[in-house]
């Protein structure tokens, strides 16, 4: 039986000042198109598996906002975490919870900020991940043609025979600028989509060869689920976990990576680079909302969706972004340091 476990649980710091830790940008409708980006990602596994097999974890603090906008989902379909402990912990949370009911069951890992234009390709890539998930002893990605020596993505080097589901040479994670370059240039290199599928059992034998001390925390919570609660079992197990990534922790480690090569229209809504990419714009190559006056200004997203009117002369390649009492004004080209910012920014964060 397929599973789909959806991470809502990151900040988007990267995606400051829109993105808050109190209101991160899954819970956003960041297209305007009537929908958040996490309602978007449940909508799009429809005919992948029914509703009652998808779990979303997310912090504790967002639990009113996952079940304000995902209510077909019950309570226990809502993995809440007490602390973040980045992408490796939160998804063997959902796995040993998903495998305490159903061992043998195939999972779909996705991230809740994604935009996807072609979600029938999607599904259908999808559905042949998990055909080889289901027989192989294997961790499949999806792959995606790169366009540019993004640092923000996990590049994946695959064997370039005629299979379907490749097997994966290298997996490097958010590499230097220079070696980004190198890859792009070699050309058998995909961006990680960050989607990750696989059966439960190859995913505990990788986090137990791989991180073994996450994987004994968790499975001290089986096969009697979670004593005394699971509430406390996982505040306990968070506390000693440790912080990490599964692209760090299991993926640039693992041998048995394959890649399915995919292009349904993905992009990570990341930072504003890539907000700008799949937005539309003006006839100055800009991206624009709010109550502006631009003279001059060229390649430049501004974004200030209060009443205030902005005008703004003579700009080219900036981010103008102000919401909710933070204004930024930022070099598009030094994106990377919108986490620098946050941090400096404090309880503005
Ligand atoms: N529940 C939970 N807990 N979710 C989390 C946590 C956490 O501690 N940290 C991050 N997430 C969620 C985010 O909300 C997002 O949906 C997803 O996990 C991925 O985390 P990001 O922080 O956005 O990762 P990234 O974009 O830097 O890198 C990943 O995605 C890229 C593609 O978008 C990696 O997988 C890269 O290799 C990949 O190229
Ligand atoms: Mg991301």
């Amino acid at each position: 039986e397929t599973h789909v476990i959806i991470m809502a649980g990151g900040v988007g710091t990267r995606f400051w000042p829109f993105s808050r830790t109190d209101f991160p940008k899954q819970f956003h409708d960041v297209l305007g198109t009537g929908k958040t980006l996490l309602q978007q990602t449940v909508d799009r596994f429809d005919g992948v598996c029914p509703i009652e097999n998808i779990y979303i974890v997310t912090s504790q603090e967002y639990k009113d906002l996952v079940k304000e906008q995902i209510p077909a989902l019950k309570d226990e379909q809502i993995l809440l975490e007490p602390n973040r402990r980045n992408t490796a912990p939160c998804i063997a949370y959902a796995c040993y919870k998903i495998a305490s009911k159903n061992p043998d069951a195939n999972v779909v890992v996705a991230p809740a900020d994604h935009i996807i234009l072609n979600e029938e390709v999607f599904r259908d890539t999808v559905r042949i991940a998990l055909g080889a998930a289901r027989t192989d002893d294997i961790l499949v990605t999806l792959g995606i043609q790169p366009t540019r020596p993004d640092t923000g993505y996990g590049y994946i080097q695959y064997i370039p025979d005629k299979l379907t589901v490749k097997k994966v040479k290298s997996f490097t994670e958010k590499p230097q600028l220079e070696l980004a370059l190198q890859f792009l240039d070699s050309g058998d290199f995909v961006w990680n989509a960050g989607i990750f599928i696989w059966n439960i059992k190859s995913f505990k034998k990788a986090l137990e060869q791989h991180q073994p001390e996450i994987a004994e925390i968790f499975e001290a919570g089986s096969p009697h689920y979670y004593q005394p609660s699971e509430e406390s079992f996982i505040e306990r197990a968070y506390q000693h976990c440790g912080s990490i990534s599964v692209d760090n922790g299991i993926m640039e480690k693992a041998d048995n990576v394959h890649v399915v090569l995919s292009s349904f229209g993905w992009s990570d809504l990341g930072t504003w680079k890539s907000l700008y990419e799949v937005s539309e714009k003006d006839e100055n190559q800009n991206v624009t909302e709010g109550n502006l006056i631009l003279h001059n200004t060229t390649n430049s997203i501004i974004k200030t969706p209060s009443e205030k009117l902005v005008v703004v002369n003579g700009l080219d390649g900036f981010i103008v972004a102000e919401y909710d009492g933070v204004l930024m004004i930022c070099k598009k080209e030094d994106e990377q340091k919108v986490k620098e910012f946050v941090a400096q920014a404090k309880e503005l964060d």
